[in-house]
């Protein structure tokens, strides 16, 4: 496996590497990234190459997140790489992806107003821009991104349509811990008795769909089963929103009849836990 740090070099192995697929990341990785990362590998098979990247975007936090104490794992991380089976990790300082008088930055103005966007203004404007760039850096010709994050993959999607990337988008389910917690590097921020209840976001979820799936399709309904859910089993958490949208679009739906999305973020002392389910027939 090839480390490489600069543009110029990425460039060049670029130039050499024919089919590749490509798995962006911020580093700190767990279970999910290596999913995603095998993913590549068998969508890649022989002939094509698995290209990964860890890359904490100071674009993408807020003022009072948690960029600067962000985990960073180098070392694990490459381990982990190499062992699902990436050909090269492109892992870049700040200064080599930013210029100091940067001027240019994407904008977003419709799917990233919702969910995880309404209380993380700019956030996912930070998230296009990254990827904008590492896609124009890596030039895959396919990229894999989680479910887990179920607005950015759906973010994503309309900025290579809408800007023309050359670039298949693959979407791949959520990797869970075995008490259905979705795996994330800011689990290892909440405290003992928050990890015990943070199970319960998945479990709400779950019993919302399960009414679902027994006829119950208006959103209210659907939502009280969630919040009960949570008031009963995650005490300590605080709810940051509960959502019903369309899976595409993510705008708001009153009646779930197909393709629709519950998507739920819940902050505890140290961790905000998202998490979503899909409604589909
Ligand atoms: P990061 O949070 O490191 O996630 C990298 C990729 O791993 C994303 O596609 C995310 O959806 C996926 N992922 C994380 N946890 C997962 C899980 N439990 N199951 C399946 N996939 C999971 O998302 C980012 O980084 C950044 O915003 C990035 C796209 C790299 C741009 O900076």
């Amino acid at each position: 496996m090839t480390l490489i740090e600069t543009v110029k070099d990425l460039r060049a192995w670029r130039k050499a590497a024919g089919h590749v697929y490509f798995v962006p990341t911020m580093g700190a990785l767990h279970e999910g990234h290596a999913t995603l990362v095998r993913e590549a590998r068998n969508l890649a098979g022989a002939g094509a190459k698995v290209a990964a990247s860890i890359f904490v975007n100071p674009l993408q936090f807020g003022p009072n997140e948690d960029f600067d104490r962000y985990p960073r794992t180098l070392e694990t991380d490459l381990a982990m790489c190499q062992a699902a089976g990436a050909d090269m990790v492109f892992v870049p300082s700040v200064k080599e992806v930013y210029h100091a008088d940067r001027s240019i930055q994407i904008q977003e103005s419709s799917l990233s107003k919702v969910l995880c966007g309404a209380s993380r203004p700019g956030h996912f404007d930070g998230v296009c821009t990254v990827v904008a760039k590492l896609f124009n850096l890596v030039q895959p010709d396919d990229a894999v991104f989680g479910k887990k994050d179920y607005q950015q993959l759906a973010i994503i999607r309309r900025l290579v349509r809408d800007l023309d990337f050359p670039v298949e988008i693959h979407g791949i389910e959520t990797v869970r811990e075995d008490d259905g917690l979705a795996m994330s590097s800011r689990n290892r921020y909440l405290s003992p008795a928050e990890r015990a209840q943070a199970p319960a976001l998945r479990a709400a979820l779950v019993k919302a769909r399960e009414a679902w799936l027994g006829g119950v399709t208006g959103s209210h309904r659907l939502l009280e089963i969630i919040h009960q859910h949570l008031t009963d089993h995650a005490p300590l958490g605080r709810k940051d929103y509960i959502a019903l949208v369309d899976r595409h679009t993510l705008q708001p739906l009153h009646t779930l009849e197909n393709n629709g999305l519950i998507a739920l973020a819940v902050f505890f002392d140290k961790a905000r836990l998202i998490d979503n389910i899909e409604l589909v027939r």
